[in-house]
């Protein structure tokens, strides 16, 4: 796909994977929008992006496990910006990031399932406005083969925490609200897709966990960047891909009855009004 004249807003890039993706975005003609926590990260990010031939990117300060931040991130992107082509939805916390015990976001709910989860849906709600009028447009949800049930009795994991489960069930949501997302959004050529990008990259998180890496920012960065450029997505929506492939994931994401359920309580914790 040609990209000249595209704008990609990619969330977590000033790292990891998300850092690569945004690079390669930029270098070949996109207006990337960079986001993260760290100013002087997304400086070091924009030089670097510059001296490969990349237009500047312009950069959006938030912390994600703030839903008033994730407002405040909506907006900005939405008064800069006249189109959003492509939403990709990285940023994420690992399992073992600030250690093994449970943690909650600034609105008090389990800290995983929101910065991984609640606020990419609250960010494509809040940007789906402007999607629609920049279609056909795609959003692409960086998930995992990390996938854990939702306990709807325990959605906070109060019980039993481990790092592991949250992550894992906060990777799962993303790829059910994907397929959610897509069903309602048929017919508008804004499409919705979540993948797997790769094993144990070598990134932050991973080495965070005490984990060996056994794969790349290259090869995950590849297999997201062919959901948001490639050719053959085109018109494809609602899918779930292990790296470059198409594949399945856990079966609460084929549940319809506890995808509803999952759209009903996202709305109500981050203040959307109901379906
Ligand atoms: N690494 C793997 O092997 C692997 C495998 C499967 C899926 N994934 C997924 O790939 C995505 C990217 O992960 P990565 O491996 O590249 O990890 P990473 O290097 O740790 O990068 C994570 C990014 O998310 C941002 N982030 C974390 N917490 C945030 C918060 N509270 N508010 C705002 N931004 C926040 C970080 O921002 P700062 O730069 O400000 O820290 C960083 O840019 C994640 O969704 C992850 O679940 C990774």
């Amino acid at each position: 796909m040609d990209m000249a004249g595209k704008t990609v807003l990619i969330t977590g890039s000033t790292d990891g994977v998300g850092r690569y993706v945004a690079t390669q975005l930029a270098i070949s003609g996109a207006k990337v929008l960079i986001h993260g926590r760290d100013n002087a990260r997304a400086q070091t990010l924009s030089d670097e992006i510059k001296r490969a031939g990349g237009a500047a990117p312009a950069f959006y300060q938030a912390d994600l496990s703030s839903l008033e931040s994730v407002r405040q991130l909506a907006d900005a992107v939405i008064a800069d910006h006249k189109r959003i082509d492509f939403f990709v939805s990285n940023a994420g916390i690992g399992s073992q990031n600030g250690g093994p015990g449970r943690r909650t976001s600034a609105d008090g709910y389990e800290l995983r399932f929101a910065v991984n989860y609640l606020a990419g849906f609250l960010l494509a709600y809040r940007l789906l406005p402007l999607l629609k009028a920049s279609a056909p447009s795609r959003i692409v949800n960086v998930a995992s083969l990390g996938q854990h049930p939702i306990d709807f009795d325990d959605v906070m994991i109060v019980r039993g925490y481990n790092g592991s489960r949250a992550y894992a069930q906060s990777k799962l949501s993303q790829i059910m609200f994907t397929i959610d997302l897509a069903e309602e959004l048929k017919g508008s050529n804004v499409t919705v897709n979540s993948l797997h990008p790769a094993t144990y990259m070598n990134t932050t998180m991973v080495r965070a966990g005490g984990i060996t890496p056994i794969s790349t920012v290259e090869q995950g960065g590849a297999a997201i960047l062919h959901l948001v450029t490639g050719d053959d997505m085109a018109g494809r929506s609602g899918l779930f891909f292990n790296g470059m492939q198409e594949a399945k994931a856990n079966p609460q994401a084929y549940d319809a009855a506890a995808r509803r359920r999952l759209r009903t309580l996202s709305r109500e914790l981050t203040g959307l009004p109901a379906a």
